[in-house]
């Protein structure tokens, strides 16, 4: 269906908590001039270990808020709300156009070509519905899938514990119960999207293996399906950037500006109720 779009109009992207900033950053860097309204559900925060009724409950109320913002296309910015109620969301929100991270990050790791063994990393909910299995054995027929939930990873970088000895071992223990003599992997996906923080802890306990996340993918997914729904925007001005929180802005303010690369304060930050 062709739908007209206000081209001026932002960009919504949704996640729990502070994680969907990765995404919005490679938004941001390859669409500087869009403009951009974000929403972290910090009251809810984990989704990960919630139940898939709650999750899409949880799902449809904070895009529904984000509607009231009039955005033009909406990117599930969170694995888990993606792995569970992408298709609810899409019929929800349409005919706004609706994209989330599972497959960007599946395409992001095949493209990669590390080899046939694939490690996801992300939490309960993802790996109990086994979305990225999926998403990576429709891509490459030959993959040998293993998804490992890692809840802690989350604590860690909602706390901005993301290097040092408690960091390290954590990963260190969920790497070791994913690997065992008869699964070694080519490549790890961040299937979480506050796992990004931790990449570089996470590359030097993995050793020589790739380390893929689904940021950069998502963005072009984004830039692809407004331009082929004529909404990339047409102003050359750097686009503006709205960012909002159900709970806890200054934590928000804290953390999320090491997730988005700036620092926050918390004028920044507005707090809505869903
Ligand atoms: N950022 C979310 C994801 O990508 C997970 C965090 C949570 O459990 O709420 O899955």
């Amino acid at each position: 269906m062709t739908i007209h779009i206000d081209t001026s109009l932002p960009i919504g992207v949704f996640d729990s908590g502070v994680g969907g900033l990765t995404v919005l950053k490679a938004i941001r860097e390859t669409l500087p001039n869009e403009n951009l309204v974000y929403l972290g559900d910090t009251a809810r925060l984990p989704y990960g270990t919630k139940s898939p009724a709650s999750i899409e409950r949880y799902a449809i109320q904070a895009t529904t808020k984000l509607r009231e913002y009039n955005i033009k296309m909406l990117v599930v910015a969170c694995n888990t709300a993606s792995a569970v109620a992408i298709v609810a969301l899409q019929q929800h929100m349409a005919p706004i156009p609706v994209i989330g991270v599972v497959d960007p990050g599946a395409e992001a790791a095949v493209a990669a070509g590390a080899g046939d063994s694939y490690l996801v990393l992300a939490t309960e909910a993802t790996v109990r519905l086994g979305a990225y299995s999926r998403a990576i054995k429709m891509r490459d027929l030959g993959a040998e899938v293993r998804e490992q939930s890692c809840e802690m990873l989350v604590s860690l970088a909602e706390e901005g514990w993301t290097s040092g000895h408690i960091a390290d071992s954590i990963v260190r223990q969920y790497l070791a119960e994913a690997e065992d003599n008869t699964f070694k992997a080519d490549s790890i996906i961040l299937g979480c999207t506050h796992f990004p923080l931790l990449r570089d802890t996470i590359s030097s306990i993995a050793g020589d293996v790739v380390v893929v996340d689904s940021a950069t993918t998502t963005a072009a997914v984004v830039r692809e399906t407004l331009m082929s729904h004529g909404g990339l925007i047409v102003s050359k001005q750097p686009g503006m950037l709205k960012l909002l929180a159900t709970d806890g802005i200054q934590r928000f303010a804290r953390v999320g500006g090491q997730f988005l690369g700036q620092p926050l304060t918390v004028e920044n930050i507005q707090l809505v109720d869903l």
